[in-house]
């Protein structure tokens, strides 16, 4: 596989914030795939920390490189959560979910003392809303979501993957909402998770402490927090 470089500095930059003793939360997707191969190796030369995932597919590559995964019956808090996104703003509000893992990357970071967000430049917009909102709504009766979605002229559509209906970890579907720019995140925020149906839509305000980017010159900016 070609190394990101962008992705890569990014990660191994966020992984430096990570003490012994900490219970790291691990994002999804193909920039946490660095931290995690990162934090891999650390664990390998004896850092000793517990981690939680929010996806199966980042369990299993965790598990694979060694890093302990504890269930959540066994932790009292998370330290560190670090995950990537889909569209950052200079505010760190974030739209996340492109990789369908919202839903717990959400539960994950809200829970977390830090949210430390990795991302290649591109992912740095000055508003919100090129990248299609990604909606996780349960399947009962989705096509009544699906209207209410379309009332709110979000010009949803039902994500797909190999001809069929994606499915989350959770069993539910994903809405890919087109909202254009978005103008005011907080309120739709509140919009769209009073609709009946949905369980919780991408957009991450007020949750990411740090956000990390990462350029193609293998250089990192950092923004908000940064000690
Ligand atoms: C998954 C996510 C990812 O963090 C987001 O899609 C960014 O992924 P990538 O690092 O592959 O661009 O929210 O649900």
């Amino acid at each position: 596989m070609q190394v990101n470089i962008a992705k890569k500095v990014a990660a191994d930059k966020a992984a430096t914030f990570i003490q012994p003793g900490m219970t790291i939360g691990l994002g999804t997707g193909s920039t946490a795939y660095y931290v995690i191969m990162r934090i891999g190796e650390m664990v390998k030369d004896g850092l000793e920390i517990r981690a939680v995932a929010t996806s199966v597919e980042s369990e299993q590559l965790a598990k694979a490189q060694g890093i302990p995964i504890v269930p959540f019956s066994e932790i009292s808090g998370i330290d560190i959560d670090i995950d990537g996104a889909d569209e950052t703003d200079e505010q760190l509000r974030l739209i996340k979910g492109g990789g369908g893992a919202l839903l717990r990357e959400k539960i994950v970071a809200a829970a977390s003392g830090r949210m430390i967000v990795i991302a290649d430049e591109s992912k740095l917009v000055q508003q919100l809303g090129k990248f299609p909102l990604p909606v996780e709504i349960i399947p009962f009766a989705h096509e009544l979501t699906m209207r209410k979605l379309e009332q709110l002229q979000a010009a949803p559509a039902l994500r797909t993957r190999d001809g069929k209906l994606f499915v989350t970890d959770n069993g539910n579907y994903i809405a890919d909402c087109h909202f254009g720019e978005i103008a005011a995140p907080e309120k739709l925020h509140a919009q769209l998770n009073d609709i009946p149906g949905v369980v919780e839509n991408g957009l991450f305000i007020g949750l990411a402490s740090t956000l990390i980017i990462g350029t193609d010159a293998g250089e990192v900016r950092m923004y908000g927090r940064q000690d």
